[in-house]
């Protein structure tokens, strides 16, 4: 971490990102980055990384992305067996697109909120009351809920994939709320839309956007599109109240390539605070604030280096997902990384 995060003269909580739970003990966390390298290499595994996992876990990754890119490299390695350190839907969907191989998740308590915000029998109940209509699910959600789905999407690549859908037909859009409305703004496409939510993007407020906006007047906002405060921003900037230039609405990796195209040198990250850790490798010299200290997902943090390792020794826990949800899930994902 760069020297201005940890300086006990100017403590800014809003520049902390949470550590990993063994940052606490470094000889066991030696210990651990030992015999997670060790196992790697024996069995074969590739670890792959979401953005918002924990500084140490990402550092020891081979691959560390977003949910789009975690998918394309999954689909496409050879390693025997895959550690996902992410989340429960994550590793479902590596399973699906590279069944031959082992997917391990180490802690199956790593879900999701908003994948939770819809089931397949909702899905189906919603379909019938839309005749002809196509469904678009965003890749949080369960393998049941992309076996219904004819595309899935990532916030990557959500505005390709409604563009590339006719426009006489109806789009049933589910499962978050906020990125429904952000994208019906930027296609100017009407669409059903799901009244999901996740915990840490909802949480995220107008409130606290402003509160950090004013308190740093040169810094550029990134924001989230599953944020509940993005709609707001775009209102925010087509009034002029906001200069256009200082709001970026972005997917995770989409903001890191920002950060090396733009000019500014201090952030507001309007996402989950883990990603701070690649934006402070990319850009050394640049000030990351987060939003909101309360945007840590716990889910992903339920992913440590402790069980990281426990996972790739005990080949645990196998994800596996049944043969004809796999089949009918497939389509919708395979569409999901082949537009970009
Ligand atoms: P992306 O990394 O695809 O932007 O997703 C954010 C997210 O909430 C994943 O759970
Ligand atoms: Fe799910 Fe939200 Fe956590 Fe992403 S940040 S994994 S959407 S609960």
């Amino acid at each position: 971490m760069v020297a201005h995060v940890t300086s006990p003269s100017a403590p800014d909580a809003s520049l902390q990102i949470p550590r990993d739970p063994s940052a606490k003990d470094p000889a066991r966390q030696a210990e651990l980055i030992a015999s997670i390298n060790r196992l790697r290499e024996e069995t074969n595994a590739v670890i792959l990384a979401h953005n918002y996992q924990y500084p140490e876990i990402q550092d020891i990754a081979d691959y560390v992305g977003d949910s789009l890119g975690l998918s394309q490299y999954a689909a496409t390695t050879d390693a025997d067996v895959i550690a996902f350190c992410g989340v429960h839907f994550m590793a479902e969907t590596a399973k699906i697109l590279n069944p031959s191989k082992t997917v391990l998740l180490p802690d199956l308590a790593a879900g999701c909120s908003l994948a939770d915000t819809i089931t397949a029998a909702q899905l189906r109940d919603w379909k019938a009351q839309f005749p002809g209509a196509v469904v678009v699910s965003y890749v949080n959600t369960t393998a049941d809920v992309k076996a219904e789905s004819d595309y899935c999407c990532t916030s990557g690549n959500a505005q390709a994939i409604i563009e590339a859908i006719p426009e006489d037909r109806t789009i049933l859009f589910c499962p978050d709320m906020f990125l429904g409305t952000y994208l019906e703004s930027v296609t100017g496409r009407k669409m059903q839309v799901w009244l999901g939510e996740c915990h840490v993007h909802a949480g995220i407020r107008p409130a606290d956007v402003n509160e950090r906006l004013a308190a740093n007047p040169k810094a550029e906002l990134l924001v989230h599109p599953e944020c509940g405060c993005a709609s707001s921003c775009m209102y925010r900037v087509s009034t002029g109240e906001i200069p256009a230039e200082r709001v970026q609405v972005l997917g995770t990796e989409a903001m890191l390539r920002r950060i090396e195209s733009s000019e500014a040198d201090e952030f507001i990250v309007a996402t989950e605070s883990g990603i701070i850790h690649r934006m402070q490798q990319s850009a050394p010299e640049a000030v990351f604030r987060t939003v909101s200290e309360r945007a840590i997902c716990r889910y992903m943090k339920e992913i440590t280096l402790e069980n990281l390792e426990a996972a790739l020794r005990l080949r645990q826990h196998v994800i596996e997902v049944d043969a004809d949800v796999a089949r009918r899930a497939e389509l919708a994902i395979r569409r999901m990384i082949e537009i970009v």
